[in-house]
């Protein structure tokens, strides 16, 4: 038999595989209350205009308020010949108030109404998406200013390259993640346009106003071109190219994680309750959470290629490959969610031992710097000679297999006969952090104020 919705013009049913690459019941029903809402609006916009009795309206708001009721008990039978969320709940409404349910789709068209609930799943979805980075980047701010003062050797290349404070590396997060809900809050603000109304793609003659279910759903205003409305899905886009850049930021500190965790490193343990045991060998934590986020990372950035691929060919204006936008961001979503949650709870567990840290930031000649910049400030040498002159300490250090700090004055002086004894007071990687006063730098005195910049920046989100 043929598709009660729309099937007047055929004679007979789809193939069964025609139903099942067709149908996207089995996920779309997770957007059964924007639906509704919509619907609602819709039906209420089209009884203040005068294009539906106040009766209908009532019966088609009882109707759907039900149908919410029945979906939410798990009692609702949805069913893919009915193809999706739109159909099967108009398909039960009419079942359940009769023929005033053919009324609803009066000026309206699936096209306008999937952009419209989707729009409003994705909206939600950013919301959240900003509140847990609020979470993340508060998390970062406390841990920054307990270990504002903690030294840790700072990398280049994964080379040991100059002490920095554990504070400042954590800092350095909570601007990327920063940037990340400033992406988010840019993409609610282009999302904020109402595409209910635009119909199929060239709009109604019937007298709606789209103005009012604007306002209704909580919009800023209805979108402006109809072809454009129910033909892009940039929204989305948005959505997962904030999703995914911010999954690239969570990838990096989840594989900081990986490596700080190492016994080699031993520079941070994760508590239990982020860490895993192996089957076999007893002595074994693994960061098996923070390996989960540097992979959901895999997940997300195909999200956002494969809908852009979808989308790159389509003429305007609405083609059913738009159909596949809906799984790739439903996954998107939950992976970030589940990302920025255990990224939270790992950094807020997580015990940093500092000893290690320490030893590990004097290793590797990292003071080398600072004696090059003692030779500039006290002795005023060019930094290039500086630095030549550093780099002749640093080889006889290493082939007496000893720290900077360790050369007497003596050996200094054999490689430039300024050196004097107070060189020693810049060669140690407490006195070199500490130096490091510029604006934004590592000193812990610019941690505590990159601290309190984002304890009120944050208060004021
Ligand atoms: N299930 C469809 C989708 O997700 C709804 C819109 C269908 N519109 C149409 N003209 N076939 O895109």
């Amino acid at each position: 038999t043929s598709n009660l919705m729309w099937g007047g013009r055929f004679a007979s049913g789809p193939a069964a595989i025609m139903e099942e690459i067709n149908a996207s019941i089995d996920f779309d029903r997770a957007l059964y209350t924007q639906d509704i809402d919509g619907s609602i609006a819709h039906a209420t916009m089209l009884e203040a205009t005068g294009i539906i009795s106040s009766g209908d309206r009532d019966a088609i708001i009882a109707g759907l308020t039900a149908i919410r009721g029945e979906i939410e008990a798990g009692t609702f039978t949805f069913s893919r010949a009915l193809e999706d969320i739109h159909m099967n709940i108009e398909a039960r409404l009419a079942e359940t108030i009769g023929p005033a349910a053919g009324r609803l789709h009066t000026a309206r068209s699936r096209n306008d109404q999937v952009a419209l609930d989707f729009r409003l799943w994705v909206k939600t979805e950013l919301k959240k998406t900003e509140s847990a980075l609020k979470t993340l980047i508060g998390t970062f701010v406390d841990r920054a200013e307990e270990h504002a003062g903690t030294v840790m050797p700072g990398f280049t290349h994964l080379q040991t390259a100059q002490p920095v404070t554990f504070g400042h590396h954590l800092m350095a997060y909570a601007e990327m993640f920063g940037r990340d809900l400033s992406r988010v809050r840019d993409a609610l603000e282009r999302l904020d346009e109402c595409p209910l109304g635009a119909a199929a793609l060239a709009g109604t003659g019937f007298p709606i106003d789209r103005h009012m279910t604007a306002e209704a759903l909580g919009f800023r205003e209805p979108t402006r071109n109809s072809i454009d409305t129910v033909s892009d899905r940039d929204f989305a886009l948005d959505f997962l190219s904030a999703s995914s850049i911010c999954a690239t930021h969570l990838s990096r500190l989840a594989e900081e994680i990986v490596i700080w965790s190492t016994p080699q490193f031993g520079f941070v343990t994760l508590s239990d309750a982020f860490s895993t045991g192996s089957s076999i060998m007893p002595q074994k934590k693994n960061p098996d959470a923070a390996e989960l986020v540097r992979a959901k990372t895999g997940r997300i950035n195909g999200a956002l290629i494969a809908l852009s691929t979808v989308m790159k060919g389509l003429p305007l204006a609405y083609s059913k490959d738009m159909q596949e936008d809906k799984e790739q961001v439903f996954d998107a979503a939950k992976s970030l969610e589940l990302a920025l949650a255990a990224m939270t709870g790992m950094v807020a567990d997580l015990t940093v031992n500092k000893a290690a840290m320490k030893k590990a930031a004097g290793s590797g000649y990292s003071i080398a710097t600072d004696l090059a910049d003692w030779l500039v400030r006290e002795l005023g040498l060019p930094f290039r000679e500086a630095h030549h002159v550093t780099g002749r300490a640093v080889a006889l250090a290493s082939e007496r297999g000893v720290g900077l700090e360790k050369l007497t004055l003596d050996d200094l002086r054999s490689i430039h006969e300024g050196i004097t004894d107070d060189v020693f007071s810049v060669l140690s990687v407490t006195k070199s952090v500490a130096s490091r006063t510029s604006f934004g730098g590592t000193a812990p005195r610019e941690v505590r104020r990159q601290v309190r910049y984002w304890r009120k920046r944050l208060k004021k989100m």
